[in-house]
């Protein structure tokens, strides 16, 4: 099992990362740095290994077989494709859920007017839509100050007008607050759109990490976006 140790130099470090299932290896012997603020996008096939990537770093994995070293810091908000949500909790008391301290219903109803939902702390989450219930996991994990995000396909459920929108909220919220970012998707715009550098994980090592260093508003149509996303298509074995 993976040793784990804190520190402040990065919000990421992990050497010689291994995680596998039954004998086979998903995650290879894996050297990955993020920095403190820093927003990743994980790219890679279906089954590649980027949610248990995700799940180690969140240290989720407790049980499955691995080594290696990881550093991570303690402060870490983890968003899920569906917003696991407390059906019989209200939209307040799910983002507070676990917080204590005074004036965490104050910073639960903050969190809910940065992400659009002011007013909406007695819905219950069956009375909002999808888009809705993945802005009150978000506002639950501001709400944390975390200093590592890491989210596993957070949009992924989302149709295309709702996603265009929380990718802009995204941006919004970690330019405010900050945290390191990783985020897993497996769509090449996405990752592009948001992200300031870019992984492909692929036979259980990142195959690609390349630098986005578009200016923002970044525009699908812009040829260095073009240029970018072709570039990732082919790592993932799709031609543009
Ligand atoms: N709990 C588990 N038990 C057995 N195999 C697993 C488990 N979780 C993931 N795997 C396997 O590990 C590989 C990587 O899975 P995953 O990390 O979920 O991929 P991705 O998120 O990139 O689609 C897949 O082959 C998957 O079947
Ligand atoms: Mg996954």
């Amino acid at each position: 099992m993976a040793t784990v140790a804190r520190e402040l130099s990065t919000a990421v470090r992990t050497r010689g990362l291994t995680r596998g299932f039954g004998g086979r290896i998903v995650l290879d012997d894996i050297d990955l740095e993020i920095g403190p603020g820093e927003f990743v996008a994980l790219l890679g096939r279906s089954g590649s290994g980027k949610s248990t990537l995700l799940r180690a770093l969140a240290e989720l994995d407790d049980g499955v077989a691995g080594s290696g070293e990881l550093a991570v810091p303690a402060e870490r908000a983890v968003v899920f494709q569906d917003s696991r949500l407390l059906p019989w909790a209200r939209v307040l008391d799910n983002v507070v859920l676990g917080l204590d301290g005074a004036g965490a219903r104050e910073k639960g109803r903050a969190a809910l007017a940065e992400v659009g939902l002011a007013g909406r702390e007695r819905a219950w989450p069956n009375e909002l839509s999808g888009g809705e219930q993945q802005r009150v996991a978000l506002a639950r994990s501001l709400v944390r100050e975390p200093a590592l995000l890491l989210a596993d396909e957070p949009f992924g459920a989302l149709d295309a007008l709702t996603r265009i929108k929380m990718h802009a909220l995204l941006r919004e919220l970690y330019d405010r607050h900050r945290p390191a970012v990783l985020l897993v998707t497996h769509d090449v715009e996405e990752a592009v759109t948001l992200a300031d550098r870019v992984i492909v994980l692929d036979a259980g090592r990142p195959a690609v990490d390349r630098e986005i260093g578009l200016p923002r508003p970044r525009h699908t149509g812009d040829p260095e976006f073009v240029a970018h996303r072709a570039h990732l298509l082919a790592a993932l074995g799709v031609e543009g």
